[in-house]
């Protein structure tokens, strides 16, 4: 029995139908509302507003709750690996030893077009990675065969293999063609982890470095419809091919207030450092109302309780750095930080606590990997969980382009003033 929602416009009665999904969220399914009653809805940022139905991650603000198709993140992150999370947000279950074998080769065999490595290396030292990521992989589109850009005909998980492996490649090698240094290639007897830190430090991991850097990955590798993987959605609705999508996606992370905080946090922890650790002053510049600053790697639209990625990062923070042997002073700035913040009202009343951001830059540091990379590393860990979001989205039947209505407040009709008369 489907329930439904009454509501009363102007003396007309409607029923809208209330679905639920499996973890007994319901939402009122407005297709009919503008059609019956002449309204739309207004919801700034989306917040009340779900954009789909999807199989692929659950996360429950209220509970601190992440599973990705129904394993929980804490389960995954102690057991699993980045391929393997990556194959099981693609296909909905966990492969068994075959199927995981012929997805890595997916992923290991595409190597980097020549024409991308000159783009790559022709960007000015100085250019932010996430531009590059973003320009090379929709340029990566120029260099595969046409039908491979007509998205009833692609091999999805040829494409995913693909654009898992060029963003690491894409990444590592501007990493160490800014710094004058020479390129590493892939080597096929290494992890896609093991890789990815190889091509950046010409230096196979440890088995501590490999397990953090893992975690990390399948920490940040999907999270429903957050600002990215939306703009994924909204740009594949068109039936846009994955490089554009993907692409699209990168350059929503790359905004500060979604994956760009990771960038944020370091350079607001070090400032606090600088000027003698005061966090205090932190504190006021993001409670006054007058002033832009926020507290970087504070704060979610959606969990209003501990973000369980920042859970496992801050536990593994101490571990690594303790194995590493290195010990950042603004880990515990850090941590003052937290400490003091959430004894502070004004974030309690707010339910604002340190999200996946706050802590994964001290680790990223400690392996080395500069702030301004920071955020290609989460755009690298992201790639599978969009292109699941654009995989569901393309096979989805029922799919209509994206295109959200407004409301009008601006000028009401009038007569063109000519230019004497202005
Ligand atoms: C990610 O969506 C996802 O899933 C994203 C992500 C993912 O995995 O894809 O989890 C990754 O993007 C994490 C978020 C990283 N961003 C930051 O750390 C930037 C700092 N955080 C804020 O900008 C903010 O918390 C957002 C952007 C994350 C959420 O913004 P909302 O939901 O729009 O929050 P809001 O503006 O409605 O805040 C409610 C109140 C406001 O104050 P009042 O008007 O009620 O007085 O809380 C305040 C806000 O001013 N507030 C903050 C704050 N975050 C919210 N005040 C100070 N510092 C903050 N960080």
């Amino acid at each position: 029995m489907v329930d439904h929602m009454k509501i009363k416009l102007n003396g007309t009665e409607i029923e809208l139908p209330v679905i639920e999904g499996t973890e007994n969220e319901k939402a009122i399914d407005i297709s009919k509302l503008r059609a019956e009653t002449g309204h739309i809805t207004l919801d700034n940022g989306f917040g009340n507003t779900g954009s789909c139905k999807s199989k692929i991650t659950f996360l429950d603000g209220e509970k601190g709750i992440l599973r990705y198709r129904g394993y929980p993140i804490e389960q995954l992150a102690d057991n699993s690996s980045f391929l393997e999370v990556s194959y099981l947000l693609n296909h909905g279950e966990l492969p068994n030893k075959v199927e995981l074998e012929k997805f890595e080769k997916t992923v290991k065999e595409p190597t980097l077009p020549v024409g991308i490595c000159d783009l790559l290396d022709d960007f000015p030292k100085t250019a932010h990675p996430m531009g590059v990521a973003a320009s090379a992989i929709v340029a990566l589109s120029a260099f595969v065969p046409r039908e491979n850009l007509d998205i009833t005909k692609i091999d999805k998980d040829e494409v995913l293999g693909q654009l898992m492996e060029s963003i690491s490649i894409i990444a590592a090698r501007f990493f160490r063609h800014r710094q004058g240094k020479k390129i590493i290639g892939t080597d096929p007897n290494l992890s896609y982890v093991e890789n990815l830190y190889n091509m950046m430090f010409d230096e196979i991991p440890s088995e501590k470095v490999k397990k953090a850097l893992e975690v990390l990955l399948i920490l940040h590798a999907d999270h429903e419809q957050n600002c990215s993987a939306s703009a994924v959605r909204v740009i594949g609705s068109a039936q846009t091919n994955p490089y554009a999508c993907i692409s699209g996606g990168i350059s929503a992370l790359w905004g500060a207030l979604h994956g760009g905080a990771n960038q944020a946090v370091m350079e607001m922890l070090q400032d606090i450092q600088d000027n003698g650790g005061d966090y205090r002053k932190a504190l006021d510049r993001a409670k006054d109302k007058e002033d832009p600053f926020r507290l970087m790697g504070f704060g979610h639209r959606v969990y209003k309780n501990f973000d369980p990625r920042a859970k496992i990062i801050k536990k593994a923070c101490d571990t690594v750095l303790d194995q590493l042997g290195v010990s950042d002073p603004l880990l515990d700035v850090a941590k003052g930080l937290e400490k003091v913040a959430l004894e502070d009202p004004y974030f309690v009343d707010r339910k604002l606590y340190p999200n996946v951001d706050f802590y994964s830059g001290i680790i990223y540091r400690a392996l080395g990997i500069p702030t301004d990379m920071f955020t290609v590393m989460f755009a690298i860990g992201r790639l599978p969980g969009w292109f699941a979001q654009w995989r569901e989205l393309a096979e989805f039947k029922g799919s209509k382009i994206a295109r959200p209505r407004q409301v009008y407040m601006g000028e009401n009709e009038r007569d063109y003033i000519p230019m004497e008369k202005r």
